[in-house]
C-alpha cells in the first residue's frame, strides 16, 4: 500500500518513528508528511531515513510535481499520528496552510488520525466538535489512550501505541478482511511457562514473549483471527487478538488441544518447560535445621506440539502446525541437522530454526532463521527484526494452507 504518514508538532511525534517502522516492515511504501511544528520534535533527516523518501513539509518545494494533489490521490491511506489539536482543527476547517493539510483534503483513500495532546485540550468543547466533524465525514479519529502526559499530569490524551495505530489504519483500509489469512483462526503460542515449586517459587525460562507478539501482529496483518495462548511474557499483546492466559506447560497444553478444532494455523513460538517438579508443595518450602539440601525431582512436561500433530489426525478440517527450534549444533550434528531430526521427531509441517550463539536469541529484537518443511525444503536464511520474521512465517503457513 501507498500510505501518507503526517506527523503533528507534539512531542509524541518520535512514536510515530516506531509506527513508521511496522508499516515499512510490512511491506508498505510510506511518504511522511510532517509539519513545521513536528520538525522541531523530529528532524526531517530522521524521516528520509526511515521512509526512504524525501521528506517536505511545505507546498513550496518541488512545485512542479503538485505535491498535495500527488500525494492526496495516490494514498491508499493516510495516518496522522499524532494529531495535535491544532492538526485538528485545522483539518475540521478544511484548512490547507501546509502539505499536510493539502494532501487531507485530496484523500481518496481512507483517513485515520491519532490524537495526543493534554487532557483538557483534547476535552475542550472546540476538540470535541472537531473530532465530531472529522468523524462525520468518515475520518477514524482513534481514541487517545489514558496515562501519563508529558509533564507530571496524567489523563486521556498519550498517543496510543503504534501498533494499536497501526492495527487501526490496516482495519481501516479493510486489509483485516482482505488478506492471506481472511476468515482463518491463527493460534500462536508465546512466552515462557513456569513451573511450579511451591506458592512462591517456580521454574522458569528467559523466553521473552516478543517474536510471539510480532507472530500475532503478522497474522492480524493477513486478516487473521489471531488467539494467543501466552505463558509469562515481557511484552503485552497486540490489541485485535483473543488472549488466553496460561502459567505452566500443562495449562498451555489443555489451551492448545480445546483450540485445536476452530484453529487453521497453529505456531508453537512458547518456550515450554520440558520437565516440571514431580511434586508442587502446598506451603513454601522452608530451610531445615540440619542444613541438608533440598532435592527436587524432575518429571517431563508433555510434547504440546506433538501432541497436536498427533490430535490433528482427528480433525475434519486442514490444520497447518508450525513449531520453533533453537540449536547450537555440537560435536555429534550441524544446527540444521538436529533441527531435521527435530521435525521428524515432532512431525509438524515446518520447523523455524534460529541458529543459537551465547545469548543471541532471547530478549533481542533482532533474528535470523531457517525454515524446514517436512518435504525437506529449506527456506532463507531469513534475517531482520522479530517482525520480519514473523512475517515470512505467517506467509509461509498461509501458503501451506491453501495448497
Ligand atoms: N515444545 C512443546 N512442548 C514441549 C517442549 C517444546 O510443544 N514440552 C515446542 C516448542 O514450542 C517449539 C518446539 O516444541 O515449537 C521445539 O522446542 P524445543 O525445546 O527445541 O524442543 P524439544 O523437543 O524440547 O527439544 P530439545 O531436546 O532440543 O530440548
Amino acid at each position: 500500500m501507498r500510505i501518507v504518514l503526517g506527523v503533528g508538532g507534539g512531542i509524541a511525534a518520535y512514536k510515530a518513528a516506531s509506527l513508521l517502522r511496522l508499516f515499512t516492515e510490512s511491506g508498505h511504501d510510506v511518504t511522511v508528511i510532517p509539519t513545521d511544528a513536528a520538525t522541531r520534535f523530529v528532524g526531517t533527516a530522521t524521516w528520509e531515513a526511515l521512509s526512504g523518501h524525501p521528506v517536505s513539509n511545505s507546498v513550496w518545494d518541488d512545485v512542479d510535481k503538485v505535491n498535495h494533489v500527488r500525494l492526496g490521490h495516490e494514498a491508499d491511506l493516510i495516518v496522522v499520528a499524532p494529531a495535535t489539536a491544532d492538526v485538528l482543527a485545522r483539518a475540521a476547517a478544511g484548512l490547507a496552510n501546509d502539505l499536510l493539510t493539502g494532501t487531507l483534503l485530496m484523500a481518496h483513500g481512507p483517513v485515520v488520525m491519532a490524537p495526543a495532546m493534554h487532557t483538557e485540550m483534547w476535552q475542550h468543547a472546540a476538540t470535541r466538535a472537531n473530532v465530531e466533524t472529522l468523524r462525520s465525514r468518515g475520518v477514524t479519529v482513534i481514541e487517545p489512550a489514558s496515562g501519563r502526559l508529558t509533564g507530571s499530569d496524567s489523563g486521556p490524551g498519550r498517543l496510543p501505541e503504534p501498533a494499536d495505530i497501526f492495527a487501526a489504519a490496516i482495519a481501516a483500509t479493510g486489509a483485516a478482511g482482505s488478506g492471506a489469512l481472511a476468515g482463518k483462526r491463527v493460534t500462536i503460542t508465546a512466552g515462557g511457562t513456569r513451573e511450579a515449586l511451591d506458592p512462591v517459587r517456580f521454574l522458569g525460562n528467559r523466553s521473552s514473549g516478543k517474536q510471539g507478539m510480532a507472530l500475532a501482529e503478522a497474522a492480524l496483518a493477513q486478516g487473521a483471527h489471531v488467539t494467543m495462548v501466552l505463558a509469562h511474557a515481557e511484552v503485552a499483546p497486540p490489541s485485535g487478538c483473543d488472549v488466553v492466559r496460561v502459567e505452566s506447560a500443562l495449562e498451555l497444553r489443555d489451551a492448545v488441544l480445546g483450540l485445536l478444532p476452530t484453529t487453521d494455523v497453529l505456531v508453537m513460538a512458547a518456550a515450554v518447560a520440558d520437565f516440571r517438579p514431580a511434586e508442587v508443595m502446598a506451603t513454601k518450602i522452608k530451610k531445615t535445621d540440619d542444613g541438608a539440601d533440598p532435592v527436587i525431582t524432575l518429571v517431563r512436561n508433555p510434547d504440546v506440539l506433538r501432541e497436536a500433530v498427533i490430535a490433528r489426525s482427528s480433525l475434519a478440517e486442514p490444520l497447518v502446525i508450525a513449531g520453533f527450534a533453537a540449536e547450537t549444533g555440537d560435536a555429534a550434528a550441524d544446527p540444521i541437522t538436529h533441527a531435521r531430526a527435530k521435525l521428524a521427531r515432532k512431525g509438524c509441517d515446518f520447523l523455524v530454526l534460529n541458529v543459537v550463539g551465547s545469548g543471541l536469541v532471547f530478549g533481542q529484537d533482532a533474528n535470523e532463521v531457517t525454515i524446514l518443511d517436512a518435504d525437506g525444503t529449506e527456506s532463507g536464511p531469513v534475517r531482520g527484526s522479530k517482525r520480519t520474521v514473523a512475517d515470512a512465517v505467517i506467509d509461509h503457513a498461509a501458503r501451506l494452507l491453501v495448497r
